[in-house]
């Protein structure tokens, strides 16, 4: 049974998220810090892939080495945000398949509402690697590892850059078998939504719109 919580505490990736967090960091260095930064979530969320072994020819004799097992990876990016981290964990996995969900909220009812769904056909054969990187709520979290499970997903990793307690508590109450690997826990939510401390909109900062 895999952890429901990993919080990467490697010293690149907190050095790099209170940078990401700094109001003053520009544009452009929200999104290399993001880009490098997922890379090194990239290198975690993949720590307990499955293996095997093949058979080489190395210049000096034939061995056993090992290689993942099964299917290429699918990396499903939950939109708009998602893409920041979709685009270093790709450089990492760059033979991943790719999907993409976008969900928005209802203003009256509150709830996640599917207006984009697009992943690869086979999503019961592969590992999963949804990428949000605010994982606040967890309503849209959840409600897209729902359209992830009823696509016939049933090997999930959900990975994002920050969590809110109220957003873990969610994904645990809702999909129990997800792990979360982020690089912080933070304190709680704000009567908006947004996570505290955080480092406000995710989208806004990685792609300059407000
Ligand atoms: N989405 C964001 O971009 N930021 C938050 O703090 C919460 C949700």
């Amino acid at each position: 049974m895999r952890e429901h919580l990993t919080i990467v505490d490697h010293p690149l990736v907190q050095h790099k998220l209170t940078l990401m967090r700094d109001k003053a960091t520009s544009t452009a260095g929200f999104r290399q810090l993001l880009r490098e930064i997922s890379l090194l979530l990239a290198y975690e969320v993949t720590r307990d892939l499955p293996m095997t072994t093949m058979t080489v020819d190395t210049p000096l004799q034939e061995m056993e080495a090992p290689v993942l097992k099964g299917k290429k990876l699918a990396l499903v990016s939950i939109l708009r945000a998602g893409n920041g981290l979709l685009d270093g964990v790709l450089e990492l996995i760059p033979s991943a398949r790719v999907g993409f969900v976008g969900l928005y909220r209802d203003e009256e009812t509150l709830q996640p509402v599917q207006y984009y769904f697009k992943v690869p056909g086979d999503l019961a054969d592969r590992p999963v690697i949804a990428v949000d990187p605010m994982l606040a709520t967890g309503n849209s979290s959840a409600a897209a590892v729902q359209l992830l499970k009823d696509a016939g997903a049933t090997d999930i990793r959900f990975l994002c850059l920050l969590a809110a307690p109220e957003g873990v508590a969610r994904m645990k109450e809702a999909h129990p078998d997800v792990s979360i690997i982020t690089a912080s826990l933070d304190k709680r939510l704000n009567e908006k939504g947004y996570i505290l401390p955080g480092l406000g909109d995710a989208g806004d900062r990685m792609f300059g719109t407000k």
